[in-house]
């Protein structure tokens, strides 16, 4: 293994900025030394949305990967900067980009993350690596999720079962009672939420779910909602924001035109926590501990309602366990850096379905 300084970075579906982190990696062992956030510009920010709804300007997709990669590398040398280090002692960049599309189940699939790491290379002068995807697609797996390996590598525990929740835009879980790893999308997290409330309130978030807090759950929308077959699809299996978005909840409202927009608020919060609850107790028999990550750890109405799915676990944040909740998955895409510049790799084989373990990730060499 490369020992050093790892940056890495995601930009996630919710489309709310850059997260950086700055790890060291000392014989596997893995420290948080710098974070940042950037949020995107809003201009920026409203490209990339209509870019992922709409999707029907190649020249506009070709512009924003240029000028994502631009933002990527100054939020890597603004984190950088808040540290003693300097770009030549950071062996690499691990960028996730900015996804577009997901579709690992078309054929032939694809997954598209921009964020030109050429330019992230010749601005930043460090060694990038990007399109972690991809390759495992190719191996025929759903190049995602890809955190599931880093989890493990940090909080896989000898005796307490445990199971690692990010609920980013899209919620992802990973298994770490047996010794094969598995994990998958459960589906939604952050965006439903996040879109609904925009479009009725015009706020990027439903600031501790206080929102959906105040309305009353329409358990006939709910099962609506829950009868979308990606909640039964057995794994491997991932989804995105490409499907799980304003689109998909207007489809389902066409009948509850005369529902109070809390009361939808209050059914896509429970819609979120059952769909994690249902896919834990059936993948794991029995759980200890949940750690979450991701920025719906701070909605909490939504870990009340997730708590209340899973009364024999512990549900927890990550920060019990040593790293930031907000963190963990920039941190993986640090960590997958190094597994690449390792020759080691990414993926987890039963988790993406994938033919086999591969090395992830093109290196674009400083
Ligand atoms: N205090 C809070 N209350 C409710 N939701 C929050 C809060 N803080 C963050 N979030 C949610 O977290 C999301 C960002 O989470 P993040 O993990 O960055 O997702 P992604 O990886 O998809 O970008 C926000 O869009 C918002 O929905
Ligand atoms: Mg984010």
């Amino acid at each position: 293994m490369v020992d050093g300084y790892y940056i890495g970075q995601m930009s996630g579906t919710s489309l709310d900025g850059i997260d950086t982190a700055i790890i060291e990696i000392q014989n596997g062992r893995c420290t948080l030394i710098e974070k940042h956030s950037f949020k995107w510009p809003q201009d920026i920010e409203q490209r990339l949305r209509n870019l992922i709804e709409q999707g029907n300007s190649l020249d506009e997709m070709l512009q924003l990967d240029q000028l994502c990669a631009q933002y990527f590398s100054q939020a890597a040398l603004e984190c950088l900067k808040k540290t003693q280090l300097h770009p030549v002692d950071v062996k690499a960049i691990g960028c996730h980009g900015q996804t577009i599309r997901h579709s690992p189940n078309s054929d032939p699939a694809y997954s598209l993350q921009i964020g030109n790491a050429n330019r992230i290379a010749e601005i930043t002068g460090i060694t990038t690596i990007s399109d972690f995807r991809s390759r495992d697609i190719a191996a025929g797996g759903q190049g995602a999720p890809l955190a599931p390996a880093f989890h493990a590598a940090v909080f896989r525990h000898s005796e307490k079962r445990r199971v690692v929740l990010n609920i980013g835009g899209i919620a992802n879980i990973t298994i770490l009672t047996d010794e094969e790893l598995k994990g998958y999308d459960t589906g939604p997290g952050n965006r439903l939420l996040d879109d609904w409330i925009r479009r009725c309130k015009n706020l990027p978030y439903d600031k501790n779910g206080a929102f959906a807090a105040s309305g009353k759950t329409n358990s006939f929308l709910l099962s609506n909602l829950l009868n979308d077959p990606y909640f039964q699809l057995a794994a491997p299996k991932s989804t995105g924001s490409d499907y799980f978005n304003l689109n998909w909840l207007q489809q389902h409202l066409n009948n509850f035109s005369d529902e109070a927009e809390e009361n939808i608020q209050a059914t896509l919060a429970l819609l979120t926590a059952i769909s994690i609850g249902d896919q834990i107790k059936q993948a794991v028999k029995h759980c200890d501990e949940v750690l979450v990550c991701g920025g719906g750890v701070h909605n909490t109405f939504l870990m009340k309602l997730i708590e209340q799915q899973l009364p024999n676990s512990i549900i927890t944040s990550t920060e019990t366990f040593g790293i930031h909740p907000d963190w963990v998955e920039a941190m993986a895409f640090a960590w997958l850096a190094q597994q690449t510049l390792s020759g080691l790799p990414g993926n987890a084989a039963k988790v993406t379905g994938a033919k086999g373990t591969r090395i992830c990730g093109a290196i674009f060499q400083n």
